[in-house]
């Protein structure tokens, strides 16, 4: 007998030949006569028959066969008879005669049939062994597969080399809480697991290495959510010698690369579009558009100073902004709809939200402003308001006055939410990248009385800004506020999918960096040495950025949840459901580790 076929190969061309398949009883249905099959492996289903009159042995021994069985199958490949044809697999014209059987391991019955639609994750998590042969879920890590694979090609072709980092490091700081583990031989001495391999792909650069990436894992202790996990994947790169739009020239053709390859599609509007931080804020109300959605923020405080609705002007005063939102065919909203509107938005932070319907009176062409705020504005500034927005008959105007921040954060997500309502404006099968440029360096953080660096320490400031750190007084919040980054995020379909920046090679700039963040140079040696030492050897001008791998791969198989997209995730709780992670460890092993715990008993873990 011929070696195995998989399933998804039994094609037209094989028909008439004996072949052998083997894999997963997916489905069975037994005609009293016929007993049908579908035979499912990794490649696809393939439709089994066992006749009693072609095979009695295997007919009898195919009654036994249950869900989940694990079987070998062979006989001969037929063209299933007219009418009978599956459109909806691949090998939907084709069926096997099975001639012989035999049953590789039984299964006990399943907590959760593969094509259930309303199993919960919990139970799916719990059991991942068999959520994983769901054919969705293999779909998508055969696409993460591709997507590497395509990516490590094209890096290659450009002259990259993959060099791992360790993962058992110092702490590198991404903004999230460490991962840590005890060192047995160094009493009391702890290893971070790398939030990401930032300072070794620096220190590779000064090495002379040029070019490097690395299919990374990351770890980070964070509030998870479904595009984050605690351990995911970076495609990390660094390069020496290179400017941002030259990194960026790579970037995109590494994910034209992975969506030729997985999609087999040409991404469209190369190079992609750039938005800086700031236009990015004042169109979409965020750092990471969704360019798919046609809608944009409008500034409201032209027409707005021309009224006397209070709201609107005391914002203004206080250095606010009124910003306003073209709601699409909203005119019919009910008193209701508006209300629940209203608290929606009042939870994503705003006071309130301020609207005014334009409608054409009964049988008049006239535009009437519908509004309880309608009164405070002449019907001039009414008019420019709709103008802005490019309102019509039957729209809805929205406003949020706030400060800046507020108004554009809470704006932003309405627009998220009522664009992706309205098929007029969201053109959701587009794949829509963008880049995001100058960003700001730092930002004051309230909590910590400081300023913190919005992509990472190691960010060189723009080239003007470079003389005016180090000639000026860094404790000049002015003018701390106004530095500019070398950072660039990109995003796609509103979703961040990596960031990387041009990095500081001169020591003394990183020194002065470290202290505009108040971190001491007693400090900074101490943490940050070994970087500072390397900085001064020699260091070439450098920068890279990271690919969300994760993120990535999430979107091109249109999941939901980063967790779709890897093999073993973890819950919102960073728990792994099946193998009980993290879990408690045998006092011998805290012993060894001279760890003593200290955990409310309600909260100690079980063995
Ligand atoms: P950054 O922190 O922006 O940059 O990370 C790069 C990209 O990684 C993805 N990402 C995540 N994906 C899943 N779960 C998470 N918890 C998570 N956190 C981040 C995002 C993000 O854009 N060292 C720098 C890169 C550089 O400067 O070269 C870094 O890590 O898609
Ligand atoms: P009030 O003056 O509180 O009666 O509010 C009148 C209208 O303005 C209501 O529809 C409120 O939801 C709305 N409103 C209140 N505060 C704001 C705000 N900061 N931005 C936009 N609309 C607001």
């Amino acid at each position: 007998m011929s070696a195995r076929t998989g399933c998804g190969a039994a094609g037209e061309a094989l028909i008439g030949q004996e072949l052998k398949f083997s894999g997963w009883v997916h489905r069975r249905r037994d005609h009293g006569g016929l007993i049908f099959i579908d035979l499912r492996d990794r490649s696809g289903l393939l439709q089994v028959v066992f006749n009693p009159e072609v095979a009695r042995d295997a007919h009898d021994l195919a009654h036994g066969l249950r869900a989940e069985y694990v079987i070998e199958v062979s006989g001969s490949l037929g063209r299933r008879p007219e009418g009978t044809e599956n459109p909806g697999i691949p090998t939907g014209r084709v069926e096997l005669y099975a001639q012989r059987l035999a049953i590789l391991n039984e299964a006990a019955p399943l907590p959760f049939g593969l094509e259930d639609q309303d199993t919960s994750e919990t139970l799916k998590l719990r059991h991942r062994y068999l959520d994983l042969r769901r054919p969705q879920m293999q779909k998508n890590l055969i696409a993460r597969h591709r997507a590497v694979k395509a990516i490590r090609d094209y890096l290659d072709s450009e002259g990259f080399l993959e060099i791992e980092t360790p993962m058992l490091t110092k702490s590198t700081p991404e903004g999230a809480r460490d991962y840590l583990v005890p060192s047995r031989v160094n009493p009391g001495q702890f290893y971070a697991l790398p939030q990401s391999p930032q300072l070794f792909k620096q220190i590779l650069m000064a090495s002379g290495y040029e070019k490097y990436f690395q299919v990374a894992r990351c770890f980070r202790d964070e509030d998870l959510r479904a595009d984050r996990q605690p351990e995911f994947t970076q495609v990390d790169i660094e390069t020496s010698f290179m400017d941002g739009d030259e990194i960026m020239r790579i970037t995109e053709g590494m994910l034209a690369a992975a969506f030729h390859q997985v999609l087999d599609i040409e991404i469209e509007r190369v190079p992609f579009e750039r938005l800086s931080y700031k236009e990015a804020m004042e169109r979409f109300g965020s750092d990471k558009p969704d360019l798919r959605i046609g809608r944009e923020i409008c500034d409201m405080a032209g027409p707005a100073q021309k009224g006397s609705f209070k709201v609107f002007l005391d914002a203004i005063e206080k250095g606010g902004r009124v910003l306003g939102l073209r709601g699409i065919g909203m005119a019919g909203l009910s008193r209701k709809e508006i209300d629940d509107l209203t608290n929606s938005v009042k939870e994503m932070g705003a006071k309130g939200l301020a609207w005014i319907k334009i409608k054409s009176g009964p049988g008049s062409p006239i535009t009437k402003y519908d509004s309880p705020i309608a009164k405070f504005f002449p019907e001039e500034a009414l008019r420019e308001m709709a103008g802005k927005l490019k309102a019509e008959d039957g729209d809805m105007m929205l406003f949020v006055a706030d400060s800046e921040k507020t108004a554009q954060a809470v704006i932003g997500k309405l627009r998220l939410e009522l664009g992706k309502r309205y098929p007029v404006d969201f053109k959701e099968d587009e794949w829509r990248f963008c880049w995001i440029t100058d960003f700001p360096l730092l930002e004051w953080d309230e909590e910590e009385g400081r300023f913190t660096a919005v992509h990472h320490p190691f960010t060189s400031p723009s080239d003007p800004d470079v003389p005016r750190i180090m000639d000026g007084d860094i404790n000049d919040k002015e003018l701390l506020s106004s530095l500019k980054a070398k950072a660039y995020d990109v995003v796609l379909n509103g979703c961040e999918i990596g960031g990387g920046s041009v990095r500081i090679h001169r020591q003394d700039l990183q020194s002065r960096m470290f202290s505009m963040l108040g971190i001491s140079a007693a400090d900074a040696q101490m943490k940050f040495g070994f970087l500072l030492e390397a900085l001064q050897y020699g260091a070439p001008p450098h920068g890279g950025l990271a690919l969300g791998l994760d993120r990535l791969v999430m979107l091109m198989c249109g999941a939901e949840s980063i967790r779709d997209v890897i093999a073993f995730p973890k819950t919102a709780k960073a728990a792994d459901l099946m193998s009980g992670a993290p879990s408690g460890v045998e006092p011998k092993q805290l012993r060894e580790l001279h760890i003593k715990l200290d955990v409310p008993a309600a909260e100690e873990g079980g063995q």
